[in-house]
Parts: structure tokens; sequence; C-alpha cells
């Protein structure tokens, strides 16, 4: 064929969507991820699609007659707040009956696009397992420096779950939306092989919100803001701390947040169940307490999180006194890019359990910073003087393991990237009695 010819066909096809006016039909699943849907034996599938399609998940247990179960769910439309306002199709699908501690392979999607082959290993059952986790917040798609070392640790099984305490993409909501994209393929290289278990952070705040609400599947009826959930001997807590700053709209959340925390801590403190879940940690974005040098709230004496707002009306309690009074045993946090561990803490006084054992029977929540996993806002330095409740500091990029062994004792440990996955502190946890008499 004539080069002239040739041209004009390739520029004629290359029109013809836009000149019938049909844009061109986008079914290929892709931003594949997990997270627990709080009952035992379940896993949630979550992806995203750009026309509208099926939801269906076809798996399989691992070595198994591939693909002989099938699932099916719900596709979701999310219109993104930018001026685009570009559709996206967020397909879930629940799986049930999973097979604890059975590993299963899966691929999502419909007969018009199948994703990948991925697995994942059910949570296995009961109290009387000893759950691991990696931990960090802030993590964007530029410089996103943990992320291959996580994706290695996850790849040779070494979490149960994942949890991201707040702060995507930097921003999900950028350049329509698809800075929210590309994050969510990066991530997926961890999320769709453990649950991706999430909190909304500051930089999710665009358009109320919209992406972290629409993208992500937690367990419960908030729209993924604040949920609790099982795992082993741990209750987890997972909550905004944004409610606490972007009020322009109202307390509403605030305060509604508040009186759920109330009232999950409440059930999660029954003797009955405080005797099978000992371990009450809770994840949220701002800390309460940090010694960075950047006027964060958690500077402040009075930080928002920690003792609420004076100044609306009503006043609005802080989280500090509620975590306290039902015995939280660890709080963890982030948006400060970096590390810091607190000796057991609370309204600013330390509360070692020893002099020589100061996390063997503490007399206050343990609070845990990890925020470097790594953005392209860089690290946030410290203060030169730690304050007298900062016991480790660090600025490497990095992220945290912990595992739950057992009713008395949590390890919890910070890699830092910087240094090659090198362990740069860890901490045991050691707890004889769980709940606010163990602060008697
Ligand atoms: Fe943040």
């Amino acid at each position: 064929m004539e080069m002239g010819a040739f041209a004009a066909i390739v520029v004629f096809c290359g029109l013809m969507p836009l000149a019938f006016g049909v844009p061109p039909t986008w079914k290929q699943p892709e931003q594949v991820h997990l997270s627990y849907a709080g009952v035992p034996g379940s896993m949630v599938v979550t992806w995203t699609t750009f026309s509208e399609a099926d939801s269906v998940v076809e798996y399989s247990i691992w070595a198994g007659k591939l693909f002989e179960l099938t699932a099916k769910g719900q596709a979701t439309l999310f219109m993104d707040g930018g001026s685009e306002k570009r559709k996206l199709f967020i397909h879930r699908v629940t799986l049930t009956d999973l097979k604890p501690a059975v590993s299963y392979v899966y691929h999502c999607g419909s007969d018009s696009g199948w994703s990948d082959i991925f697995y994942f290993t059910a949570l296995k059952e009961g109290v009387g397992w000893s759950p691991r986790f990696a931990l960090f917040g802030d993590l964007g798609n530029d410089n996103p420096q943990s992320l291959a070392r996580l994706q290695k640790d996850t790849q040779i099984r070494m979490y149960d779950a994942i949890l991201h305490i707040g702060d995507f993409a930097y921003d999900m909501e950028e350049d329509n939306a698809r800075i929210g994209d590309q994050f969510m393929r990066q991530v997926e290289s961890i999320a769709a092989y453990v649950p991706y278990m999430t909190c909304p952070g500051n930089h999710e705040n665009a358009y109320n919100f919209s992406n972290y609400r629409n993208r992500f599947s937690m367990p419960g009826n908030t729209e993924s803001l604040w949920y609790s959930w099982n795992i082993g001997p741990v209750h987890i807590i997972s909550f905004s701390t944004e409610v606490y700053f972007f009020i322009k709209s109202g307390l509403d959340l605030l305060f509604k947040q508040y009186e759920w925390l109330q009232k999950d801590l409440e059930e999660a403190n029954r003797p009955e169940n405080r005797a099978q879940r000992p371990w009450i940690i809770t994840m949220g974005h701002r800390p309460m307490y940090c010694s960075n040098a950047d006027k964060d709230d958690c500077t402040q004496f009075n930080s928002h999180v920690r003792t609420g707002l004076n100044d609306t009306d009503p006043p609005a309690p802080g989280l500090e006194d509620l975590f306290y009074r039902y015995g939280v045993d660890l709080e963890v946090w982030a948006h400060e890019h970096s590390y810091e561990r607190l000796w057991p803490v609370y309204n600013y006084t330390v509360f070692n359990g020893s002099r020589n054992e100061p996390y063997v029977n503490p007399k206050a929540p343990v609070h845990i910073i990890t925020g470097s996993a790594g953005c392209r806002e860089r690290i946030d330095p410290f203060v030169p003087d730690p304050r007298p409740w900062s016991a480790f500091r660090s600025v490497d990029y990095g992220y945290a393991r912990m595992q739950v062994f057992n009713y008395s004792h949590l390890y919890l440990e910070q890699v830092s990237d910087d240094q090659y996955g090198k362990v740069i502190d860890s901490m045991w946890l050691v707890k004889d009695q769980h709940g606010p008499e163990a602060w008697l």
C-alpha cells in the first residue's frame, strides 16, 4: 500500500470513535486490591474499569482446578470532581467461605476483560494465632521509596495485612484523578496479595474525600472513613483524624465518629470480648504528639486530635482521654514523614512500666508514628532536642512491621529503606493485663 493511503487509513481509524461520538470502551480491569470484609472467611476484591462491565472474580484453591469458583459483585460509578468529570467504575466482589490459612489464586473482571492472576492466603480464624503487619503512611506516586522493599516482603509472605495510615498518591484527585489511578496501579504490587487496610489522611480531602471514599472497600458502612475489625487476638480501630480539620461543612462527622468510637471501644472492652482479643490498636493519620520541626498539629500542646476543639459550638472532644479511658494499648499514626517511638504517655506525662522495662506493663498507651514510606514531600526533620516522651526518632525512609504474638506480647520494629532494610528500632510491648485497669 502506498504510504499516503496507509497514513489516511491510520488517521481515519484513529478518529473513528470520535467521529461517531463513541468513546473507546475500556473494560480491562486494573488497580486490583484486597481488603478484609471483617467477617471470618471473607475477602473483598476491588478494581477499576473505565467503561461499564460486569464484576466477577474467578478463583480457586492454590494448585486446585483453576478458577473453579465464581463470585459476583457490583460496580459503582465514581465521577471525579475535577474539570473533566472522569468516570471510573469501581468493582467490588466479596469472597466468602474461604478456608482459613488456605492460599487462593484469582483473577477479576468479566468476559470483556480479565486481570492478571493474583494470589492471597485467607486469614486464619480464631484468636490463637499471631498476625503480622506492615504499617506505614504517606506513600506517594513520586518517590515511593519503600514500595519495592514492601513488595518483596509481601511476596515472601511476611504479612497477613498491610495498614496504610493515610495520605496516598499525593494527591489522588490530581490530573483529574489520574494520579489516583496511577497510585492504585503502583500499590497493586502489594495490595492485590494481602488485605490493604486504610484510613484517610489530609491529602485525601479534595471533593470531600471522594477519591478515598470511592476507591477503598473497608468494613462497615462509612465509605471507609472509620471502622474496626478483628484479626487474631487484636481489635483494630481505624478512624479519620481529618474530621478535626476539615470542618467547614460542620462537625457532624466529628461527633458521629466520636460516638461510634465510644460505642466500639465499649463493646471491645466487654470482659468476654477483651478476654478474647486483649489488644486494642488504633490507627489514625495525624498524631497527637510528635517532635517534628514543622508546626503541625502534633507539635502543639493542645493538638486538636489530642484535646479536641474548644472554639466550636459545642466544643468537640479530643481522643486522648477516650483512648486512655478504654485502655487502648497501641496508637499508630503517620503524617509526619519520619519515625518516632514514644514512651508510654498520657496527658504529656510519661508512664513507663518501670525504669528498666518501660514497655513491660506500661501505665499508658504507646504511640508510634511511621509516616516515612516515601512521597514527593520528602522527609520532615525533628526539633533538635527530643521531648521527654520521645524514645527514638529517625528520618530514614522506611516502614514498620508488627507481630502480635499472643495475649501478652507484641513486637514492633522499624525498617530503614535508606539502610537497605536494616531494622533501626524495635520494641516488645508486654502486658499481663489489658484495659483501663492496667493503668492502675
Ligand atoms: Fe498527612
